[in-house]
């Protein structure tokens, strides 16, 4: 068994203190601890509750109508909830799909635990839009588990709710799961469909405090599904953290606790710089993206037919402009942009992202 680096964390580690222009990021702005206003005079160092601190659990259960504390387990963010969720699921001959493109952890971890993997592919010409019929062509006698990410990283593309409950229903007559990584729902342009965790047993929801509310670095995030799916969560996370940051647990809890607020104000944010981005690519004869429907990033290629790879890198080495190139995510036409920040870093980035484009020359 080897964990072989992902391409998209090298990327990251190599370059993400970097840069003067961040347009490549998949979240909105991070926040320090003195904009939280918190005090953290008296917070336990100890060690924590292993599914989680119970008011986080009863807090972030109370978003999934119908469920109970006892189906949800926090996590050091949704990565750890991912593995553990594989760790559980995928036995040695089961099988998993996994859309793509994706955050590379939900094929990776499958991968490297020598599970059989298959990716499904959404295509820039189907508008990145989930296609059912090619995704069932992946499916296996010994499938196990089909894993979707909405609003999807890195593409922004959104499923309906119609299209949601016809995947949970295929994955319910073969008796298979489905993880839906729901780490970008908050942001979704319009309303999103249900929790899928909320629609059957056979859905669990994945989410994170990392994208929508600014905090990666607590690294908080959460898995719920089925009790007994819950207690083995526990059991995967017991070998490898145990528990939760006890600072972290308590960020996090201060932030949903005013969750709405929070998200009005990022939404209005993410919205008004995705509104400049659309307009810059579209004025554009040498770039062309498909419009996200939510989220914070989007997934552009280049109009001639040419890897990125050039343009990523020199954006980040002459232009101190940082953006993730599309091989990252096996699709090496395209490079991901991210419209988090602040808004003035979206201008400046996309002045930048012109300059080297006339550098390669796509002009
Ligand atoms: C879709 C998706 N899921 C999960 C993660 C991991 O998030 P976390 O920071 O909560 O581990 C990411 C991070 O980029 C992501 O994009």
């Amino acid at each position: 068994m080897t964990f072989k680096r992902m391409e998209l964390e090298d990327w990251f580690d190599r370059y993400q203190f970097e840069f003067d222009y961040d347009i490549g990021e998949s979240g909105i702005k991070f926040f320090s601890t003195g904009d939280l206003g918190l005090d953290f005079s008296n917070i336990e160092l100890r060690y924590g509750h292993h599914k989680g601190a119970p008011e986080l659990r009863e807090l972030i259960a109370s978003d999934f109508p119908g469920l109970k504390m006892s189906q949800v387990a926090v996590t050091n963010g949704a990565s750890e909830s991912i593995f553990a969720v594989m760790a559980s699921l995928l036995g040695r001959q089961d099988h998993v799909v996994v859309e793509a493109p994706n955050y590379p952890s939900l094929y990776e971890i499958p991968s490297s635990l020598e599970r059989d993997v298959s990716l499904y592919f959404l295509r820039y010409e189907e508008g990145f839009r989930l296609n059912l019929e090619r995704l069932k062509e992946e499916i296996k006698p010994n499938t196990k588990l089909v894993c979707l990410t909405h609003p999807n990283n890195p593409t922004g593309s959104v499923i309906t709710e119609s299209e949601l409950n016809e995947v949970i229903r295929f994955v319910e007559s073969r008796n298979l799961y489905l993880l839906m990584d729901e780490t970008y729902r908050d942001l979704a342009f319009d309303t999103p469909p249900p929790l899928a965790a909320t629609i059957s047993p056979r859905a669990i929801s994945v989410s994170s405090m990392s994208k929508a509310f600014g905090v990666p670095g607590i690294r908080i995030g959460w898995v719920a599904g089925l009790e007994s799916l819950i207690d083995s969560v526990r059991a995967v996370r017991e070998q490898i953290t145990i528990c939760n940051s006890s600072v972290s647990e308590k960020i996090a809890f201060a932030i949903l606790e005013r969750k709405q607020s929070f998200l009005e104000k990022a939404r209005k944010t993410v919205y008004t710089n995705y509104k400049i981005m659309d307009k810059w690519i579209r004025e554009r004869s040498d770039v062309e993206w498909i419009s996200p429907a939510g989220g914070v990033v989007g997934f552009p290629r280049l109009v001639e037919d040419k890897s990125s790879e050039d343009l990523c890198t020199l954006l980040i080495e002459r232009y101190k402009t940082f953006v993730v190139p599309g091989y990252c995510f096996k699709m090496p036409r395209y490079f991901r942009l991210g419209f988090g920040g602040d808004r003035e870093e979206i201008e400046k980035g996309l002045e930048m992202l012109d300059k080297a484009l006339a550098d390669i020359g796509t002009k």
